[in-house]
């Protein structure tokens, strides 16, 4: 089976240069969007390798993940001669990965891709799996492709620049490894300082998140069955993050991932048993990181709404991947309309609002 090739640098020039000497493209590509462009490139600047590379700058931020800016990502590849055995280096957060991947996934029927992730979120999550794709009529990732990494680079300095609420937003879908996985991982998650994102011990917490997502994806790549185990907390979050546009106020990603594990856990503790002490111990890191998303009572239609529109559900019946344990995960746990009200007056109540 195709798999990609997790490389792990503090020597990003090194690395990228033996590698590109290794895999012997015809010709790179190389995709960042204004922030990476002046942030990130600077630390492969005047690499030989990249002497003869093309270069493209996208803009930066979500409501440029669409149709326009891809055909432009298509017109740069077209223009510039690239060929099947030309590959698309993406050194960026999700958007850029996810766009780029998508670029090479439908340019000439595929060309190859590496990633080189710019954020915490791309490097735990977006990087790694082969999920690509564009929003389009108003919906996420509503077109997209499989199509893996040949390899992807981690390289931390990049992270230096990150603010808090970057951090903080890929932050969260490693406390969803953690709690995908095991106690030992929990625990180090939830003692790490978050303030230092290149410290050592953050940095092999990165690398663990890493291997769980890329040991789920590998197992699963299509998404048929345990894939489906990296949604938790999505369900309810997804919800939160539509009803936060809703309002014109959006939050983060990781933000909404964040307060719907709150949400998942409860309903993993009524449903399955999940221990009430790590559920309060979550809550407590999240309102103290994360702080609070507001919700009242009137916003629970809002919500139900947008968690049956999820696209992982087919009937009113939402379902959710939940846990009986830390570490043991129950796919396809359906809940109703009275339990999701249930789910959000617990919320509520753990947030003190
Ligand atoms: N394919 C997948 O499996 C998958 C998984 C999760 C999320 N995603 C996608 O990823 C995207 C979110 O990822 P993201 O949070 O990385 O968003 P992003 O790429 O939009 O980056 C967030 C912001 O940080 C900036 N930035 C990037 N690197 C920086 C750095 N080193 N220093 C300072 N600023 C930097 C970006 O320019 C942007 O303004 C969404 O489009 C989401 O749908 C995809
Ligand atoms: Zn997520």
């Amino acid at each position: 089976m195709q798999s990609t090739n997790l490389i792990f640098t503090d020597n990003l020039r090194n690395s990228l240069k033996q590698w590109l000497a290794d895999y012997a493209p015809t010709q790179v590509y190389v995709l960042c969007d204004e922030h990476t462009n002046a942030l990130c490139l600077p630390l492969i600047n005047n690499l030989d390798s990249l002497k003869s590379a093309h270069f493209m700058t996208i803009p930066a931020g979500d409501q440029h993940k669409n149709v326009e800016t891809l055909s432009a990502v298509w017109q740069f590849l077209s223009q510039n001669g690239a060929t099947r055995k030309s590959v698309l280096l993406n050194v960026g957060g999700g958007m850029v990965s996810d766009l780029g991947g998508f670029a090479a996934a439908s340019f000439k029927r595929g060309i190859d891709v590496i990633n080189l992730p710019t954020t915490i979120l791309a490097a735990v999550d977006a990087s790694v799996g082969g999920k690509t794709g564009i929003n389009f009529n108003g919906l996420k990732n509503e077109i997209g492709a499989f199509h893996l990494p040949k390899a992807v680079l981690f390289y931390a300095p990049f992270f230096h620049s990150l603010d808090r609420d970057n951090i903080l937003s890929g932050f969260s879908e490693m406390l969803k490894h953690g709690l995908l996985s095991d106690e030992a991982y929990l625990g180090e998650l939830m003692s790490l300082d978050l303030e230092e994102p290149d410290n050592t011990a953050f940095l092999n917490a990165i690398k663990r998140s890493v291997e769980i997502k890329a040991d789920i994806t590998e197992k699963d790549p299509q998404e048929k069955g345990l894939r489906k185990a990296l949604n938790l907390g999505h369900t309810a979050g997804h919800a939160f993050e539509a009803l936060s546009h809703h309002r014109n106020e959006p939050v983060l990603h990781g933000y909404a991932i964040a307060w719907g594990l709150i949400c998942e856990l409860y309903l993993a503790s009524k449903l399955l048993g999940f221990p009430s002490q790590t559920l309060h111990q979550v809550i407590q890191f999240v309102k103290d990181r994360y702080g609070i998303f507001q919700i009242t009572c009137q916003d629970y239609s809002f919500l139900y709404e947008a968690m049956t529109h999820d696209k992982k559900n087919d009937t009113k019946a939402i379902n959710f991947t939940l846990l009986s344990n830390v570490g043991t995960i129950c796919l396809n746990q359906t809940a109703d309309k009275s339990l999701i009200d249930e789910m959000l007056d617990f919320y509520r109540d753990a947030m003190g609002i």
